[in-house]
């Protein structure tokens, strides 16, 4: 988590640093700073909260018009520390020499921590990065190390993963960057440099981009740079690459939180990532032409995630079975990276990501990639790590999701896995191509995601009824029980309310002693052919008193009589209805939270992008 931005060259730093840190923000919003290197001193701004509230301090303190020298800044998601003032970065060393801004986890902080102490080190944060501060400033100020030698010699001692970038007074032209475990991006510009968490706050400046590999550091002195491996000095070839990416002002339109405009941007984010790659009766899929004989020969598949991601790969087993009857292996990412997963090069391990810098999905690539196994990408960020790891891979085409709950990625992620399940189906003939024809004809059932948008009152209408419950069970069966899942993590994300889901049948299993008069249960009810046997679940829930919410594209007097509220969306196909169904509970989710005056953008504890383990 947190973001990190970086500037050296002529022009004013704070400006380029503010704009970056709001774009960075999807990765924390704990607290904000920034440290800039003027006239030989460093000055440092930092406040709690968010990075409006820093840029406001910025003006007030009138700082914000002025800095010539590089400039360094933050946005936090606190792992080690509370979320106030004195832990936000930037941190300086006891000196006021050295001054770093940090993404990651200094694992053996303690240990490094009571040497330094024992060296007369005071401490003022409680954070792991003030400790590899101090360090880099207890080998400068010894005289002997040079700022570049300082830095290597500290973080050859610090073990867990990390980026940085720091200043050093003594040596106001230089800049340096690191990274382990964590990405860092570096932009060129004739003699400006810019040094991002990824490349949102470095696009519109440059694109010529550095991504730097793991393990290495970037030297920038005066109008030049070098890339070198923290262990050696050694110059190491700059691979610099044209980014050709556009990214997306910031721009909520008529909406007041970004997750609502995203949430009505599906009915074209679906068709984006559908567009050109569902033709007809064929599947195309391009990014995975160079590995496609293999992939289609997979006799099993893995998929891998986290959150609302895994939920859509949940959804892809379950097409990729039913279509290909090929078995597929869903494992969240932080245990498929210490399991004994039985993976080999003859494996397929497909990786679902939204922002693509998730660590643990970027720690079960790699360990898929050591055994061998031929890497897929699901990845919505051009650029990104997961992009860059796996062997091959399909975007999904949503533009940039800010809001931190996830909405139109995961519609969008379903899709791709639905055009997977059938390409695979159809190389391997296990479908007709009558029924590929008609699977692949979308025009008709995306359109029906309008109509589900025009119920956005009636929803907000049911939803306000119930923003007062603390516990909510999401229920759903086959394709639709990934989609309760979902629901219920966007509304306890985004509301703070307590939500399971499950497999509606399972809920006699345990859930259904916590069911009584004051608990709504959310039911997805499509009309198919487990329809009779999830009648007979809400029977059960009714007859101990529960609240029944039915989401269904039923028109039965059955369910009405059942139900204390129903939405009903349009007829579609099993796939299409998930989508819907999917949106519905968004929407849901979205007016209870907005009922109870929540900023649902950035829910409490949450970021965007998690980049810790
Ligand atoms: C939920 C949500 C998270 C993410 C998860 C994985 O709304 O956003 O659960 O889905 O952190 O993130 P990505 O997809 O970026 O790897």
């Amino acid at each position: 988590m947190c973001g990190i931005v970086a500037y050296k060259g002529p022009k004013n730093c704070y400006p380029i640093l503010i704009d970056g840190l709001h774009r960075l923000e999807y990765r924390g919003y704990d607290s904000a700073g920034v440290a800039c290197l003027n006239d030989g001193k460093i000055s440092i701004t930092k406040r709690r909260g968010k990075v409006i509230q820093l840029e406001q301090g910025l003006k007030t303190d009138g700082k914000f018009q002025n800095c010539d020298g590089p400039g360094i800044a933050h946005t936090r998601w606190a792992t080690h520390g509370k979320p106030n003032q004195i832990n936000a970065h930037p941190h300086k060393d006891q000196s006021g020499n050295i001054v770093l801004v940090h993404n990651g986890i200094i694992e053996n902080y303690n240990p490094i921590k009571k040497f330094l102490k024992s060296k007369k080190i005071k401490f003022k944060s409680e954070t792991d990065t003030e400790v590899l501060v101090q360090l880099i400033g207890y080998f400068f100020n010894k005289g002997k190390l040079n700022f570049e030698q300082s830095v290597r010699a500290a973080l050859q001692r610090v073990d867990g993963a990390y980026a940085i970038v720091v200043l050093n007074k003594k040596e106001p032209d230089v800049m340096i960057a690191a990274r382990k475990g964590s990405p860092l991006v570096l932009g060129v510009k004739d003699n400006e440099f810019f040094v991002g968490s990824d490349i949102s706050p470095i696009i519109k400046h440059t694109q010529q981009i550095v991504y730097l590999e793991d393990s290495q550091m970037a030297i920038i002195k005066d109008d030049e740079y070098k890339i070198t491996s923290i262990d050696k000095d050694v110059s190491l070839p700059k691979k610099v690459e044209k980014i050709d990416f556009k990214i997306d002002d910031y721009d909520k339109g008529k909406f007041k939180y970004f997750m609502h405009k995203e949430i009505h941007e599906q009915i074209d984010t679906i068709s984006n990532t559908i567009t050109g790659r569902a033709k007809k009766d064929r599947v195309y899929l391009n990014g995975l032409l160079e590995y496609w004989a293999q992939i289609k020969e997979a006799d099993k598949i893995f998929i891998t995630a986290c959150g609302t991601s895994w939920h859509a790969g949940l959804i892809g087993k379950n097409l990729i079975e039913r279509f290909a009857k090929i078995p597929v292996h869903v494992e969240y990412a932080s245990e498929f990276r210490y399991n004994k997963t039985l993976i080999d090069n003859n494996s397929v391990v497909i990786a679902i990501s939204q922002s693509g810098e998730t660590a643990d999905t970027l720690a079960a690539i790699k360990k898929a990639n050591e055994h061998g196994a031929i890497t897929v990408g699901i990845c919505n960020v051009p650029g990104s790590s997961v992009s860059r790891e796996t062997n091959c891979g399909i975007f999904t085409r949503c533009g940039h999701e800010v809001g931190v709950a996830s909405t139109k990625a995961f519609t969008a992620q379903i899709s791709i896995l639905y055009l997977l399940a059938l390409k695979l189906a159809a190389s391997n003939d296990a479908i007709s191509k009558a029924s590929l024809r008609s699977h692949l004809d979308f025009s008709e059932n995306i359109k029906k995601i309008k109509n589900v948008l025009k119920k956005e009152n009636e929803i907000k209408k049911i939803a306000l009824k119930y923003k007062n419950a603390n516990d909510f069970l999401y229920l759903g069966r086959g394709l639709n029980f990934p989609i309760a899942l979902e629901g219920a993590l966007k509304l306890k994300e985004i509301s703070y309310i307590h939500a399971e889901g499950y497999p509606a049948a399972e809920m006699k299993h345990g859930p259904i002693a916590l069911v009584d008069k004051n608990m709504p249960n959310v039911f997805i009810v499509p009309k198919d052919k487990t329809y009779d046997k999830i009648i007979s679940n809400i029977e059960e829930i009714k007859s101990r008193k529960g609240k029944i919410i039915i989401i269904t594209d039923s028109k039965d007097k059955i369910l009405r009589d059942l139900a204390n509220d129903l939405i009903l969306v349009p007829k579609t196909n099993h796939f299409m209805f998930c989508h819907l169904a999917t949106i519905v509970l968004q929407l849901f989710a979205y007016y209870i939270a907005v009922g109870k005056n929540l900023n649902v953008d950035q829910p409490r504890n949450l970021a965007k992008s998690v980049t810790v383990e």
